[in-house]
C-alpha cells in the first residue's frame, strides 16, 4: 500500500511519537515491503491454485456424469460458437453477444471462459462476475452452472461458482464465476472503483433497460476507455442477450465484433381465449366478476360494490343456466371486440362467453378450471401462469389451494414474485414429489432468462402518481 501525505504525517504524530525523519522514511518503504509481500503471496497462491485447478480439470474430464453433462453441453446452439468466441475475445475488449433464447449464453458463455482459463494454467487468476437483471435469476443460473460442473452448491467448498443478491450470498474464496444482481456490482465500485482483480464483466440480459443498467454500462464503457490508454488492468466485457439491439450495443463500445448464436425452440401451441372455452367447455355466468353485466351493475350501485377482483362464481346464472333459461338474463353488455362472423366454427356456448366477457378482467374462475383441466389431462409436467401482480397471484393460489384437486397436504401452488424471500423463491426450481403436480403462479419475474415474446395481451399493475394508487394497464 502506498502511503500518501496525510498517511505518513499520522504515522508520526499517533503511531510512533519519536519517529522522524528516517525512520519516517523506514516505516514507509516497511510498509511497501510488506504490501509487495502480501501481492507477491497474492500471485503465489494464484498460481499454485491455477496449477491445482488444472489437475481436478484433468480428472473430472473422465467422470462419466461431467462426460455426459460435457455432451449435452456440447449439442447447444452456442457451443458451435465457442472458438471464435475466445478468439475474438484474446483480441478485444468488448464484445457482444447475441443467440435467440435457449441457445445457452447464460449458462455457457461464462464457462467457456472459465474453463479456457484453467485449461491454459491461469484458472487462479478467474474473477467473472455475470450480471442478472433480478435476484431469482442470479440464484438459479448458479445453481444450473455448478450442476453442469459437477461442483456442489454454489459458495461451498470446492465449489468455483457463486452468487450474491440482497440478503443472500453464496460465495468464498474459492469462487471464480459470481453471478449476482446489477446493484450488487455496483456497490463494489464505492471499494474498488476500478474494478481491481475482476477479470471479466458478464452483462446479461443487456435489453432490460434501467437506470442501475444503463449507469454500469457508462462506468464499464470508461473503464476500458481508460484501460485502452494506459495499458495497465485488463478488463473485458461482454454483453449479452436474446433481443438485443446488437449494433447498438457495439457502436457504443467503439463497435466492438458482434457473435450471433442460432436459438434451440421447444414446440409450443398457442390456444386463444374462445379455444380454452371449447377445450374445457367453459360456461362464464352473466353475473361473474368477469363478464361486461358486473361491471355494469357494479356502476350502477356506485364505487361501494365495484371491485374488480372478487373471489365468487356467478351463482344466479349458473342456477338459471342449468335451468336452460339464458333468455331471462340481462344482455346489456355486449363485448365490443366480439364479432360472431370470426367464430364461425365455435358453440353458442363459446359465442355467449366472448359476447359477455370483459377483456380487461382476470376470470378467475376459467383460470381455476383451466389449471385442474390441464393437471387431469395432461402428462406430468409443471403448470405455469403469469398474472399481474401480488393481489391477483395470491386470489389464484388460495383458489387452488381450497381445491379438492390441489388442496390437502400438497404444497406444491407455488406463488412467485419479487417479494418473497430468496428460500421461498428457490422452492419452485425443486421437483416435486412423484404424482403432485407443481403450479407457479408467477408475475414476470419468471421471465428473466427465460426470454418470452409477447404474444396476445400483457397487463400490468404500474403506481399512478397522479391517482396515488396501483392501477392496470393494457399494452
Ligand atoms: N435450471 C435448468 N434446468 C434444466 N435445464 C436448464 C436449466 N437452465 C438452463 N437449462 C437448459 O440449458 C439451455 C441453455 O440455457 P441458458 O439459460 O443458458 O440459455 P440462454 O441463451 O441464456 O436463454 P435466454 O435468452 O432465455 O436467457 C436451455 O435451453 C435449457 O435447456
Ligand atoms: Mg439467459
Amino acid at each position: 500500500m502506498l502511503l500518501n501525505k496525510s498517511e505518513s504525517n499520522a504515522h508520526t504524530s499517533v503511531g510512533a511519537q519519536k519517529v522522524e525523519g528516517k525512520d519516517v522514511l523506514e516505516s514507509i518503504s516497511s510498509e511497501k515491503h510488506k504490501s509487495m509481500t502480501a501481492s507477491s503471496g497474492l500471485l503465489v497462491r494464484q498460481q499454485a491454485e491455477s496449477v491445482l485447478l488444472k489437475k481436478e480439470m484433468e480428472s473430472k474430464m473422465n467422470l462419466p456424469k461431467y462426460m455426459k453433462l460435457m455432451e449435452a453441453r456440447a449439442a447447444l446452439p452456442i457451443a458451435k460458437l465457442k472458438d471464435q468466441f475466445l478468439g475474438l475475445l484474446r483480441e478485444n475488449d468488448v464484445i457482444v453477444v447475441c443467440g435467440e433464447t435457449g441457445c445457452g449464453k447464460t449458462t455457457q458463455v461464462p464457462q467457456f471462459i472459465l474453463d479456457d482459463m484453467i485449461e491454459s494454467g491461469v484458472g487462479g487468476f478467474c474473477n467473472i462476475v455475470c450480471t442478472q437483471p433480478r435476484r431469482i435469476a442470479a440464484m438459479s443460473v448458479a445453481e444450473r452452472v455448478s450442476d453442469e460442473r459437477c461442483e456442489p452448491s454454489p459458495g461451498s467448498d470446492n465449489s468455483l461458482v457463486g452468487y450474491q443478491v440482497r440478503l443472500d450470498s453464496a460465495r468464498n474464496e474459492q469462487t471464480k464465476l459470481l453471478f449476482c444482481t446489477t446493484g450488487i456490482l455496483l456497490r463494489k465500485l464505492s471499494t474498488n472503483k476500478h474494478f481491481e482483480g475482476i477479470t471479466h464483466v458478464v452483462v446479461d440480459e443487456v435489453h432490460e433497460r434501467s437506470l442501475l443498467g444503463d449507469f454500469l454500462l457508462i462506468v464499464l464503457k470508461s473503464l476500458i476507455e481508460k484501460q485502452a490508454s494506459s495499458g495497465c488492468h485488463k478488463l473485458k466485457v461482454l454483453l449479452m442477450s436474446a433481443t438485443v439491439d446488437a449494433n447498438l450495443f457495439s457502436r457504443y463500445f467503439g463497435y466492438c465484433p458482434v457473435i450471433s448464436a442460432e436459438g434451440r425452440t421447444h414446440p409450443v401451441s398457442t390456444l386463444f381465449l374462445e379455444d380454452v372455452y371449447e377445450k374445457i367447455n367453459y360456461y362464464l355466468p352473466s353475473d361473474s366478476p368477469a363478464s361486461g353485466n358486473f361491471m355494469l351493475s357494479n356502476k350502477e350501485k356506485g364505487p361501494k360494490g365495484s371491485s374488480s377482483v372478487n373471489n365468487r362464481r356467478g351463482k344466479k346464472s349458473l342456477v338459471l343456466s342449468s335451468w336452460g333459461d339464458d333468455s331471462t338474463l340481462s344482455e346489456e353488455y355486449i363485448n365490443p371486440n366480439y364479432s360472431a362472423c370470426s367464430y364461425n366454427t365455435y358453440s353458442e356456448r363459446t359465442h355467449q362467453n366472448l359476447k359477455r366477457v370483459n377483456e380487461d378482467v382476470v376470470d378467475f374462475d376459467l383460470l381455476e378450471d383451466l389449471v385442474c383441466y390441464i393437471d387431469k389431462n395432461y402428462p406430468a409436467g409443471a403448470i405455469l401462469v403469469f398474472l399481474p401482480g401480488i393481489t391477483e397471484i395470491d386470489l389464484l393460489v388460495d383458489k387452488l389451494t381450497a381445491n379438492y384437486q390441489f388442496g390437502g397436504p400438497s404444497d406444491w401452488v407455488l406463488p412467485l414474485h419479487s417479494l418473497l424471500s430468496s428460500a421461498d423463491q428457490r422452492k419452485v426450481f425443486q421437483s416435486p414429489p412423484e404424482n403432485i403436480r407443481k403450479v407457479i403462479v408467477a408475475t414476470d419475474i419468471a421471465e428473466t432468462s427465460i426470454t418470452i415474446d409477447e404474444t396476445g395481451r400483457h397487463k400490468e399493475n404500474r403506481y399512478n402518481l397522479q391517482l396515488m394508487k396501483l392501477s392496470s394497464s393494457h399494452t
